[in-house]
């Protein structure tokens, strides 16, 4: 099978419109921009193949992949992520639209009534460490919310409505911002929440009614909820196309970062915890040896070789990290183990990231360290 070289391919998104459909809708940390997947896509896919991402994180992947018009998979080990790329990638109906505002307009209704000091009394959701990350007329706001939603039959409208809640949770707690762990005062005045989730329902409702016109009903799309060393789930040789991004060790802690978003949804949050690879947790504070992410780097591989069909590509974004203060040269350690999990590797793109202002992701530039795109073929 003759490959077309990735180099071809123009990866410097400085300047490009990140945010475009329903690429922004939630805070994510490091996700990669969407023109990545989607020229990779218009390159290598061909229209009804399978593309999977065993890393999907907010969803960038899979709704590139139907907006191409392929069957797109998606796995995350993170309950919230694979709730908000499936909210991301699912297109709904006009009639599932004139409920949203149907929904919305009620709680418009509501904000007056929540402003003063008479609001309705409830009963807050129960939730450990609640008062030292959230005002008390914020939590009874939030679960008044999540009482309304929950009466709601339609799962794809709930679940759209949990991700415009999950949205604002963080800008309406005394957590200082998405990536600081810090409770401030802010001071947030009655009604704000229900103001806040109003104005981002109604932001989000009409991305989703633009990203909805562009998707073939035919495309499926399948979100599993799973640890991706291993993906009994998915047959052998059944995926055209992996495009993923699995973390940069020893960086973020994916599963603390949505703590607060996934007990307010009742999401689990252990899962995650045990099983997230790469994490800041397993190499920050339990001090695992930089073997430990070899040795799940391998797994996942190994399962992704599996899926793949034969001869088939893998396009796998990752960067450099450092462990025990010692530099991990990613795409040496992967050249090296790649044939023993029966890939080659075909072509290896670098990014020097001290030097560049955005190819792939800002928060990684620490002198030493790059970033890249490595393409795998299936041997
Ligand atoms: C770099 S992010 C992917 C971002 C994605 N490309 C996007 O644009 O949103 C890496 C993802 O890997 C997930 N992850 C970590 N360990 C995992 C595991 N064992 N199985 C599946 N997913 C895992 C994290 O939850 C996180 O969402």
């Amino acid at each position: 099978m003759m490959i077309k070289s990735v180099r071809e391919i123009e990866f410097n998104f400085k300047g490009e419109d990140t945010s475009y459909l329903t690429h922004s809708l939630h805070p994510y940390p490091a996700k990669f921009p969407p023109q990545l997947p989607k020229r990779i896509l218009e390159r290598y896919a061909v229209k009804e193949q399978t593309v999977l991402d065993p890393f999907c994180g907010s969803g960038t992947t899979l709704i590139e992949a139907r907006i191409f018009g392929v069957n797109a998979i998606g796995v995350d080990v993170n309950g919230l992520s694979t709730l908000l790329s499936k909210v991301k990638a699912t297109p709904l109906s006009q009639k599932q639209f004139n409920t949203i505002e149907i929904f919305v307009s009620k709680i418009e209704n509501e904000v007056f009534k929540w402003k003063f000091s008479n609001r309705p009394k409830i009963k807050v959701k129960e939730i450990e460490g609640l008062d030292h990350w959230f005002q008390n007329n914020v939590s009874e706001e939030i679960t008044f919310l999540l009482n309304e939603i929950n009466l709601i039959k339609n799962n794809d409208i709930r679940d759209f409505l949990k991700i415009v809640l999950s949205s604002i949770i963080v800008r309406v707690s005394n957590q200082d911002s998405d990536t600081r762990f810090a409770a401030i005062d802010k001071n947030i005045q009655n009604g704000y929440t229900l103001e806040q989730f109003c104005k981002k329902a109604n932001e989000y409702n009409s991305r989703i009614m633009e990203y909805s016109k562009l998707i073939n009903d035919k495309t499926e799309l399948q979100i599993f909820n799973a640890d991706s060393r291993n993906l009994d789930f998915i047959p052998d040789n059944s995926i055209d196309l992996i495009i993923t991004s699995p973390p940069y060790a020893n960086s973020y802690d994916y599963y603390l970062y949505h703590k607060f978003r996934k007990l307010w949804l009742d999401l689990d949050v252990k899962f995650a915890q045990n099983n997230e690879i790469g994490s800041r947790r397993e190499y920050s504070s339990l001090k695992e040896n930089p073997e430990k992410w070899n040795n799940d780097l391998i797994k996942c591989f190994i399962e992704m070789q599996r899926v793949l069909k034969p001869n088939h590509l893998a396009f796998i974004v990752i960067g450099d990290s450092v462990i025990k203060k010692e530099l991990i040269k990613i795409e040496k350690e992967i050249s090296d183990f790649a044939p023993s999990t029966g890939f080659r590797v075909n072509e290896i793109l670098s990014s020097d990231l001290s030097n560049h202002s955005k190819i792939f992701n800002p928060t990684f530039a620490q002198k030493g360290k790059k970033e890249h795109l490595i393409i795998l073929q299936k041997q």
